[in-house]
């Protein structure tokens, strides 16, 4: 008889054995007769016995059974009592940027984040007097030297987003409880699967579920995770006072993208991998940004802080003299990749992010984001990694055509 040894199977990186089930078994009921799948439950409000009811749904802005069988999964997913789900990724952190902020606060925010989070500390909370300082949160001394007695909150999102700069979450946990402040990770990128950012020593893990989690581009949603109770009642009752919660359809899709979840994203990534290793070895590309090759900067701190995999998404820039003009003639060159703003989907998608995510920064703050006019962003898909590889090849040899023979055809493609 063949003797099976489960203990080095690739896919399990992660410190629960049963994830994968966790995330495949979510929303199912328990008990003879009930629903294999997480029923939808529209209604926006539930009938009471009495007046002295203790019902545990009343008013669906509150709770609703759908979310709540989302909230207990994502919840699991870090070992943590429950999520709080939200209408998209920013409504999660705005709630909870008002439940740990007040005027006279301070939080440090690192600089290399999704842009919407810039613009909530710059638009929305500078105006309501809380400050925030903006750091280059990939070395760790950065951080400590921002925080001030006053520091509430440290958010950092790793990797980031378009330049896949990594920060050492470990580092930045210490760092917060020196100095009695949370520290919040944005884990979109790489999700429960990839990173555990609890377990490396976190209060806090933000999600746009929109992206790898639904994964599927069908739904809006964002979720809050948190270990500790009190805080998970603070976000609760903000989202009651503001009225952020997902909607029940949405959260319906995204438990059923949730099921297929540590599958796509091992796939996706050993994707993302393989086509990462071929652009660096394209000669009209200079740069690769993608933490699983063994030549980026950090290397280490990934392999320390990823569970098995880097993820799905990377960035690259091109060489020659007008490597803007190069990007916009390539990502408008591809058939099969789609030109969108959106990662995390099971098609591959392609950004650029300086005339489309990053659009409205000047010039200057691109460039200090990283985002130089010839960076593409590409988030990997489910797809045979070679259909895709056939794809970027065309592109290159149509960018190279139409940057080569004369301005008007390139600016055509611009
Ligand atoms: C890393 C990251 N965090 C947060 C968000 C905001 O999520 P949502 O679009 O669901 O509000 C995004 C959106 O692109 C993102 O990429």
């Amino acid at each position: 008889m063949t003797r099976c040894d489960f203990t080095d199977s690739p896919a399990n990186h992660n410190p629960q054995p049963d994830f994968d089930a966790l995330c495949a078994h979510a929303g199912l009921g328990q008990g003879d007769g009930q629903p294999l799948v997480a029923p939808l439950v529209q209604s926006t409000t539930y009938c009471r016995d009495g007046i002295e009811s203790t019902a545990p749904h009343a008013y669906s802005r509150v709770s609703n059974p759908t979310v709540a069988a989302l909230e207990r999964t994502l919840g699991q997913l870090e070992n943590a009592p429950t999520a709080v789900c939200f209408g998209s990724g920013l409504a999660a952190e705005t709630a909870l940027f008002l439940a740990v902020l007040k005027a006279g606060d301070h939080a440090v925010c690192a600089k290399a984040c999704y842009g919407g989070t810039t613009r909530l500390f710059e638009q929305i909370l500078e105006p309501l007097r809380v400050d925030c300082t903006f750091v280059d949160a990939t070395d760790p001394a950065n951080v400590a030297a921002a925080v001030r007695p006053n520091t509430r909150l440290i958010f950092i999102e790793t990797p980031a987003n378009p330049t896949l700069e990594l920060t050492d979450i470990r580092a930045i946990a210490r760092i917060a409880k020196r100095a009695n402040a949370l520290l919040a990770v944005d884990n979109t990128f790489l999700t429960p699967v990839l990173q555990q950012p609890l377990e490396l020593g976190a209060d806090i893990t933000v999600s746009s579920t929109t992206k790898f989690i639904e994964g599927h581009s069908t739904a809006l949603g964002g979720a809050i995770v948190s270990r500790d109770e009190s805080l998970l009642q603070r976000v609760r009752f903000i989202r009651k006072c503001t009225g952020g919660i997902i909607a029940p359809l949405n959260a319906w899709l995204t438990i059923q993208g949730l099921k297929t979840l540590p599958l796509r994203i091992r796939r996706q990534s050993e994707n993302a991998a393989r086509i990462a290793a071929w652009l660096a070895a394209r000669p009209e590309v200079t740069t690769v940004n993608y933490p699983g090759l063994d030549d980026h900067p950090q290397f280490e701190l990934a392999a320390a802080q990823h569970l098995g995999h880097h993820g799905a998404v990377l960035s690259f820039d091109f060489t020659g003299d007008d490597p803007g003009r190069f990007a916009r003639a390539f990502v408008t060159g591809l058939k099969r990749c789609r030109l969108v703003e959106h990662v995390g989907s099971v098609e591959t998608l392609i950004t650029h992010p300086a005339s489309m995510t990053h659009a409205d920064l000047t010039e200057a703050q691109r460039l200090d984001a990283g985002i130089t006019p010839g960076l593409v962003r590409l988030s990997v898909g489910i797809e045979d990694f070679r259909t895709i590889l056939q794809d970027l090849e065309t592109a290159f040899a149509e960018a190279l055509v139409s940057c080569n023979r004369g301005v008007e055809t390139c600016l055509a493609h611009a």
